[in-house]
């Protein structure tokens, strides 16, 4: 399976640049083995997807409601993500579980609701720096695992540790190595032989002069990119690091 690389734009750029962004990505995908995936704000997830079109670059949300549809003010919908043109959708990143609250039961629903609606999720899990220097990483992670993804599981993991996301700090080959392999035995724990497919992401600062180390790590499936994915070019020397399938 080739690897993801996924950019997660989190909430940034206004309309026009979304769209030059995304027409920058398409115009150096060609060649590119890895899968891409870029995750605009949903209010240009229809934009740039239209910007995408017969490029092989698809387009995903960062978050969804657990419900189909209902009265739930300032929500979007998976079949609504869906209908503007986005076949992926990130769930459970820390800074939703930290600015929103959000539970291992909630991002289990939303899984649920994504997959439901034709989505493909990318599941978010990761420990604080507390947890890690309290020696509980593995722990941390292993509850997220069991209580944020659905029995069957199809989708994508992404190990951020929060400590890593937008501080330049990033893990080492060592920790990410030790990490993937955890979560690796874990998703054969939890759901067998299927555990095996399962790509597991790592994501926290990824940036053109650290990918292509750590996409060598065993059990790194891709990875998941924010500041770095703002830029047409970083994104796609990471993106060119990656392994095709
Ligand atoms: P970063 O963000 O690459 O800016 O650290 C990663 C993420 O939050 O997904």
């Amino acid at each position: 399976m080739p690897q993801l690389i996924a950019g997660n734009w989190k909430m940034h750029c206004l309309a026009a640049d979304a769209v030059a962004l995304a027409q920058g990505v398409a115009a150096g995908a060609a060649g590119v083995e890895a899968e891409l995936l870029i995750c605009p704000t949903a209010l240009h997830v229809a934009a740039v997807a239209a910007a995408l079109r017969g490029s092989s670059v698809a387009v995903g949300g960062q978050d969804c409601h657990q419900d189909a549809q209902g009265a739930h003010t300032g929500d979007v919908a998976a079949p609504m993500l869906l209908d503007a043109g986005a076949s992926w959708v990130i769930l459970g990143h820390s800074e939703r579980r930290q600015n929103h609250g959000e539970t291992d039961e909630l991002v289990r629903e939303k899984c649920l609701a994504a997959v439901a609606a034709g989505l493909t999720p990318i599941v978010c899990v990761g420990e604080t720096a507390d947890q890690r220097s309290g020696g509980q990483e593995t722990e941390v992670v292993g509850w997220q695992i069991a209580g944020s993804l659905p029995k069957p599981f199809s989708g994508v993991v992404a190990y951020e540790p929060v400590w890593a996301i937008g501080t330049g700090k990033t893990a080492t080959n060592e920790d990410v190595a030790t990490m993937h392999a955890f979560i690796r035995e874990e998703l054969v724990r939890q759901f067998g032989e299927a555990g095996q497919t399962i790509r597991i992401l790592y994501g926290g600062s990824v940036k053109p002069s650290n990918a292509a180390a750590l996409l060598a790590v065993p059990n790194v499936g891709g990875a998941l990119v924010g500041g770095a994915s703002l830029k047409a070019d970083e994104f796609l020397t990471i993106a060119r690091a990656a392994q095709g399938g």
